[in-house]
């Protein structure tokens, strides 16, 4: 079932420059983040007022909901013409809003401990679901990883919410090498389930890891989106079911694993 979104004209109150291109903006959107849930995105229009270059929107994550305050935040990665705009925004800045969009993270579930896989610019989504876990009692470790330390600007946020490991492929901080070569036993356990968004072979790995222990995964896919609502038959996946191809900005960006080929 599709649920209600806005397309509302937020304000920036404030953004950020985390270095290695990333950016941590927070925007008053009060509607959006009233509806908004882990793993769910916005597309944002990142060009000046009124103008339509660039054409399309883009979708990015949605890192943390304040529904208090009405805001949420956005941790991007300066990727393209898109993303260098958003990122030339200051505070006080409008921006057009449309979300929250696509199916989050399933949070209702009767596992007492959460461990949550991040790789790279795959961490954005996580902070937003280790806040709601914590919230419902559960216990959260995050383990979160990316090439270098400068990768790992907003892991440090996830320590008011449980436990953090941090991987580095060079070692420049945390433990050496990637996620998946922490991701032991002891973490993985009996009574936990696995969320995890990064690169496709990291998921490929978490994926047969937790497949292989029987314990239940959730992962959020990234896809090139032109529409965002599932119209455009863009943003594809492979599901395991013969013949079908989910639409990664409806039917997810979140799955299970046994919903779909990795
Ligand atoms: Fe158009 Fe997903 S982006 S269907």
């Amino acid at each position: 079932m599709y649920k209600k979104m806005y397309i509302e004209e937020g304000k920036i109150s404030y953004q950020y420059y985390l270095g290695n291109g990333q950016f941590l903006m927070e925007v008053f959107s009060p509607q959006v983040a009233g509806r908004a849930l882990p793993g769910q995105f916005v597309h944002i229009a990142c060009g000046p007022a009124l103008s339509t270059d660039p054409l399309l929107r883009r979708p990015i994550s949605i890192h943390r909901i304040n529904k208090e305050q009405g805001s949420i935040e956005i941790y991007y990665l300066v990727v393209g013409k898109g993303t260098e705009l958003l990122g030339m925004k200051s505070a006080g800045d409008n921006i057009s809003i449309m979300g929250p969009l696509g199916r989050g993270f399933a949070l209702e579930q009767k596992a007492k401990k959460a461990v949550l896989v991040g790789g790279g610019m795959g961490i954005a989504p996580l902070l937003a679901l280790a806040q709601e876990l914590a919230k419902e009692g559960k216990e959260v470790v995050s383990v979160l990883g990316a090439a270098s330390g400068a990768g790992l600007a907003r892991a440090g946020a996830f320590l008011a919410y449980g436990k953090l490991i941090e991987a580095t492929e060079d070692g420049s901080r945390g433990l050496k090498g990637r996620v998946t070569d922490h991701l032991e036993a002891s973490i993985l356990g009996n009574d936990t389930l696995v969320y995890a968004c990064g690169p496709l072979a990291m998921l490929r790995a978490v994926a047969e890891m937790t497949g292989k222990m029987g314990v239940p995964c959730q992962v959020s896919l990234e896809a090139r989106m032109a529409c965002g609502v599932g119209a455009c038959l863009g943003c594809t996946c492979v599901s395991t079911a013969e013949g079908a191809y989910p639409k990664v900005c409806k039917d997810g960006p979140v799955f299970w694993t046994s919903e779909v080929s990795l």
